[in-house]
């Protein structure tokens, strides 16, 4: 799908810089940022629904999969906190994991969407309604979903912040934080908003034995680390989970990835520490680490393998599958050079407001994806057989061209063109990791990315 001189070329990571020529990019339009005041939460809050349907599809790897995000932190600070340490005896570290760019936002708009489509910010983000999640997904079986975002004042609120009111020294909950809320096809849509619930609803769905198959915990902005430490967020996640881990309906064939969406330190490499946990484990892999190189779209591809669904067609489709499905279904994840990856810059694209290029790309309705079912029906429609290219290079040849400038200095740190990449020089950065990361897929877009940039 992608030479593999593009790939190597964008793994090349710092050698990567961005040109720094000459045209601009428009303004992105601005989005709404519509802040609700208390009384009209409050009021809003009393005819709000939550809603708890269930289900029981068995996958195969898992029956259910919980996904727990922190905030901002460094691997190795993440990798020596004793309490994640005493977490990560008990399950599966997953020592090659990725998080795809920065900031926290487009991170969690990848990990249901399978793309982040230029976002490099945190802002009042609305996605057009003709882009499909993981949840358009999970329906075609009639898998139950929900996410649980801690101090959301009510099931589907979809305002900008909130802030207890107890203690207005910070904000609580936060919308760049809650992956779905960003998504039109998902706020437009009564049911699903009534499916985004708070923690008051975790205990409730917990108790009367009502929790989805499918679910995002956002733990509140001090619970998650992002206004406190990684001590304060290891210790919450430690306290939170034994309790959880003891649930035997709870743990019934449950993967837990406890995780993070980005690393602190922006010229690092961002691999952030994960921990899988729950009764999918199994108990000779407790306490036992897993190299495979692994991104946050790996989670969509691991859901779709898990349940044999269709793929979205954007980076989930070649990402690879975590081992707790893989060795089930036989699937042989790709090896990646990693050497020179960092996945700390955001391509140009539609949520961008440094490199703001109006086009959404379409997805790649004509592939397989790793978990072999193509993608779904209603995107396909939507978007139209596509010719299994989906690369910027054809969505956007004004940038190919060079005709559109890069990010500037602010947007991609040091914005100097270092060269033209050449398929030697790119092989010879990363040989193995370019022709694996052409199946991988998720590395690809970056390369594809910024390589039709230059
Ligand atoms: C993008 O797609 C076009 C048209 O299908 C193809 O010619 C080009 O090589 C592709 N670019 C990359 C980077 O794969
Ligand atoms: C499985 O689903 C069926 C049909 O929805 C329901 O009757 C049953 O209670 C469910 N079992 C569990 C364990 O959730
Ligand atoms: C959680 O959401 C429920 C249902 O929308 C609401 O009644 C409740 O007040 C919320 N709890 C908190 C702590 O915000
Ligand atoms: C959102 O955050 C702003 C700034 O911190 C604060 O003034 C406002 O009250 C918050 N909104 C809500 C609904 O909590
Ligand atoms: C309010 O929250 C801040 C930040 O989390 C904390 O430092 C402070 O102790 C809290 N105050 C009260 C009265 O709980
Ligand atoms: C609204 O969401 C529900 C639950 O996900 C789904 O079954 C239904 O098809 C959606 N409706 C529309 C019009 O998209
Ligand atoms: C975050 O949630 C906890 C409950 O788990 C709550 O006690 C705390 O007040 C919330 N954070 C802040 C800053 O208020
Ligand atoms: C949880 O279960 C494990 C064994 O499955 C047991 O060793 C441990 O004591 C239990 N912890 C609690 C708090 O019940
Ligand atoms: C676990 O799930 C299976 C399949 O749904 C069910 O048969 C079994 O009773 C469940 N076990 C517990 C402890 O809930
Ligand atoms: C990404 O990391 C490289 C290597 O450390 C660094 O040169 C570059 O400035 C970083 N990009 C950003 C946007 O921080
Ligand atoms: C997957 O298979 C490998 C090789 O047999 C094994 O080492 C690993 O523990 C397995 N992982 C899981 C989660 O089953
Ligand atoms: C998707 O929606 C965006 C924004 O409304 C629009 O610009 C674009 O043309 C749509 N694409 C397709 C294939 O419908």
């Amino acid at each position: 799908m992608y030479s593999s001189s593009l790939l190597a070329f964008a793994l090349t990571g710092a050698n990567v810089v961005l040109g720094a020529s000459s045209a601009s990019y428009a303004s992105r339009p601005p989005f709404s940022t519509i802040a609700p005041s208390l009384s009209q939460v409050v009021a809003a809050e009393a005819t709000a629904s939550a809603l708890s349907p269930t289900s029981n599809v068995s996958g195969k790897g898992f029956d259910r999969i919980i996904q727990i995000w922190l905030e901002n932190t460094d691997y190795e600070k993440a990798f020596e906190d004793p309490n994640l340490q005493a977490l990560a005896k008990q399950g599966i570290s997953l020592t090659n994991y990725w998080g795809v760019t920065h900031p926290s936002e487009p991170n969690y708009a990848a990990s249901v969407a399978g793309d982040y489509f230029g976002m490099e910010n945190d802002d009042f983000i609305s996605i057009a309604a003709n882009v499909s999640t993981v949840v358009d997904l999970l329906d075609t079986k009639g898998i139950s979903w929900g996410e649980y975002q801690e101090s959301l004042p009510y099931a589907g609120y979809t305002g900008f912040n909130f802030t207890n009111q107890q203690n207005t020294s910070n904000n609580d909950y936060v919308r760049k934080h809650n992956p779905l809320i960003l998504f039109d096809s998902v706020a437009n849509n009564a049911t699903r908003l009534s499916l985004i619930k708070n923690f008051t609803s975790f205990y409730s769905d917990l108790a009367a034995k009502t929790l989805p198959q499918w679910s995002f915990i956002t733990p509140n902005m001090t619970n998650d680390g992002h206004d406190t430490t990684i001590t304060f967020a290891a210790s919450w996640a430690k306290t939170f989970l034994t309790p959880l881990l003891n649930n035997t309906y709870l743990m019934n064939n449950t993967l837990i990835i406890l995780s993070f969406d980005e690393v602190e330190t922006y010229t690092a490499q961002n691999k952030v520490f994960t921990i899988l946990l729950g009764g999918a484990i199994p108990d000779s892999a407790k306490g036992t680490t897993d190299n495979t190189f692994y991104t946050h779209y790996s989670t969509l591809s691991t859901v779709e393998m898990n349940w044999g669904l269709p793929s979205l067609g954007r980076w989930d489709c070649g990402a690879n599958v975590l081992q707790v499905v893989a060795n089930k279904t036989g699937y042989t994840n790709q090896v990646v050079d990693t050497t020179n990856l960092y996945l700390n810059v955001s391509y140009p694209g539609p949520l961008s407001d440094k490199a703001y290029i109006p086009t959404w790309p379409a997805p790649n309705t004509n592939a397989k994806c790793v978990a072999g079912n193509g993608v779904l029906g209603g995107i396909v429609s939507t978007w139209g057989k596509s010719d299994g290219t989906y690369n910027y290079t054809n969505v956007f040849p004004s940038v190919a061209a060079g005709v559109a400038s890069t990010p500037t200095a602010s947007a991609s740190g040091t914005a100097v063109k270092s060269g033209t990449p050449t398929g030697s020089a790119a092989a010879g950065a990363t040989s193995s990791g370019a022709a694996s990361l052409n199946a991988v897929n998720v590395g690809a877009g970056v390369a594809a990315l910024v390589a039709a940039f230059l």
